[in-house]
């Protein structure tokens, strides 16, 4: 405990020194979450965390989180200095979308406009029209479609259907998945509604069909908060990474948060209901790179130029 509290000050101080400001998503590390909020940063879902890196003066971003997330941070402001706790905290979404083989399926369909989810990489952003996060991708994609645009979607497959079936738009569907959101069960999870019959259910729409048809509300990580103080119920049960559960009981103490159920425990599941690349962010990783001001994020100027094209319409269009 002594050593949290020194590290803690230490890392406060050296946000002073570096005038570096501390950028951090709702399913890092608690600790991390609350040094963000008290030094004057942000804690927040990527639309959120894009928007707070790129408008605030602080010379250095210091994003803990996932690569994309550090990636977007630089491309919205690559005079700044973008750092991030470690270099190999990425994504499954991301894996999983190679950008060489997105491109070969966006020239097999040049009918179509490109809407790609923000847990990619720089390479995939800049072959898009369209950059979108969990918070508002469905409002984009009605917008499309209101236009009669085919829409070409990826990586996330049960994001993409989830907003198919909500706007009915005509989309063709990469098939990625997030390795955490993945593994929560419909099944169990009606389960365990059945022995909570009183809790609302709250779903990350990275969640398979059959876990978000349980869902009371649908949305990101800052719009399921939201929802857990506004809603008037007293329990709830949470299908995303459990890191979230750090803000929701500090934002409503006096309300029981339930997580939803995952294919094992944590005995046998590695990646169930916690992100192992956000669990890669840590207070003395945090401190080595302010102290070093080591671990910079590159993003290929030419490649943030135009990635920058179809994240900037989203911001445009949240505005
Ligand atoms: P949001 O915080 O934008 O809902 O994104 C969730 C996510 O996948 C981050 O890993
Ligand atoms: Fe990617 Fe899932 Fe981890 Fe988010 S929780 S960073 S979508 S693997």
């Amino acid at each position: 405990a002594d050593e949290k509290i020194l590290l803690k000050e230490r890392i406060r101080t050296l946000l002073r020194e570096r005038d570096a400001v501390l950028v951090a998503h709702y399913y890092v590390d608690g600790d991390l979450q609350d040094l963000a909020e008290e030094t004057g940063g942000c804690v927040s879902d990527s639309l959120e965390m894009a928007r707070f890196g790129r408008d605030h003066p602080a010379k250095t971003l210091v994003v803990a989180g996932v690569k994309f997330m550090g990636e977007t941070a630089k491309i919205l402001s690559p005079e700044k200095t973008i750092l991030m706790p470690d270099l190999d905290a990425t994504c499954s979404l991301d894996l999983g979308c190679d950008p060489a083989e997105f491109t070969a399926f966006c020239d097999q369909h040049p009918d179509r406009t490109v809407v790609v989810y923000a847990n990619t990489s720089a390479a995939v952003k800049a072959r898009a029209d369209w950059m979108v996060t969990s918070s508002i991708g469905l409002d984009i994609v009605r917008h499309l479609h209101e236009q009669g645009k085919k829409i070409l979607w990826a990586p996330d497959k049960h994001l993409g259907s989830y907003i198919q079936k909500q706007t009915g738009a005509d989309m063709l569907l990469w098939q990625g998945s997030c390795l955490v959101h993945d593994e929560f069960k419909g099944v169990e999870l009606d389960l365990l509604k059945a022995e909570h019959p009183d809790a609302k259910v709250l779903v990350h729409p990275e969640s398979p069909a059959n876990v978000v048809d349980h869902a009371d509300v649908i949305g990101s990580t800052s719009q399921l908060i939201a929802a857990a103080v506004s809603l008037p119920a007293m329990k709830f049960i949470v299908a995303t990474d459990n890191g979230i559960l750090h803000k929701m009981r500090l934002a409503a103490p006096h309300k029981t948060f339930i997580e939803a159920p995952t294919a094992g425990n944590s005995a046998t599941c590695k990646s169930c209901a916690h992100c192992p690349w956000m669990a890669m962010n840590g207070l003395r990783n945090l401190a080595d790179v302010l102290e070093n001001l080591s671990n910079e994020i590159h993003v290929d100027p030419a490649v943030g130029q135009q990635a920058k094209v179809s994240i900037n319409r989203m911001l445009d269009f949240a505005a």
